[in-house]
C-alpha cells in the first residue's frame, strides 16, 4: 500500500517548551525531537542516533531528563519541557553553562547540549555530587571526542568543588 505523507494522521498538541505555550498540529507519529528541530526550529537539542542510545537529544519533560528521540510529541501533551536554549538569561549563560565553556567541556559540541541538561538535573537534585554521582547521572549521554574528563571537570567546577 502507499501512503503519502499527507495521509498519516495528525493530532493536536499543547505544549509549554522554554516558558512558551504553543499549540501545534503534529503527525501522530512524530517525535518530540521532530517537533522541537523541524516545527519550533529549536535546533540545541541534537539528532545523533536517533534510537535512545546517545543523549543528545536530552530535553527536561516536567523536570526530568529523556531522550526526545524516543518521545512521540503526543505523549508531551500538556507537559513542560525544557531545552538548552531556556537556559540562558538576555544571553547570559547559566553557571553550569558557563563551567562547560571555561573547562572545555566539549570539542566538536555535537554531545554538549545532551550532557548540559542531564547535568543540570543532577545538580538540581544533588548539589555537591560525588565523581561516581556525576558519571552514574551522565552514563546515558556519550560523547564521540572522548571529552569525559573535561565534562565530569565542568560538573564539578559548577558543583563549586574546585
Ligand atoms: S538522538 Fe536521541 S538518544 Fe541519540
Ligand atoms: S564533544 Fe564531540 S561528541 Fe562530545
Amino acid at each position: 500500500m502507499n501512503t503519502s505523507l499527507s495521509e498519516y494522521p495528525s493530532s493536536s498538541v499543547n505544549l509549554i517548551v522554554n516558558e512558551q505555550a504553543h499549540q501545534l498540529s503534529v503527525r501522530d507519529h512524530w517525535t518530540l525531537l521532530d517537533v522541537l528541530r523541524d516545527v519550533l526550529e529549536l535546533t540545541g537539542s541534537k539528532r545523533g542516533c536517533d534510537r535512545g542510545e546517545c543523549g543528545s537529544c536530552t530535553v527536561l519533560l516536567d523536570g526530568v531528563p529523556v531522550y526526545s528521540c524516543q518521545i512521540l510529541a503526543l505523549q508531551s501533551q500538556g507537559k513542560t519541557v525544557i531545552t538548552i536554549e531556556g537556559l540562558s538569561q538576555n544571553g547570559v549563560m547559566t553557571a553550569l553553562q558557563q563551567a562547560f565553556l571555561d573547562n572545555d567541556g566539549g570539542q566538536c559540541g555535537y554531545c554538549t547540549p545532551g550532557f548540559v541538561i542531564s547535568s543540570l538535573a543532577l545538580l538540581r537534585d544533588n548539589p555537591n555530587p560525588t565523581d561516581k554521582e556525576i558519571c552514574d547521572a551522565l552514563s546515558g549521554n556519550i560523547c564521540r571526542c572522548n571529552a569525559y574528563g573535561r565534562i565530569i571537570e565542568s560538573v564539578r567546577s559548577a558543583s563549586g568543588r574546585n
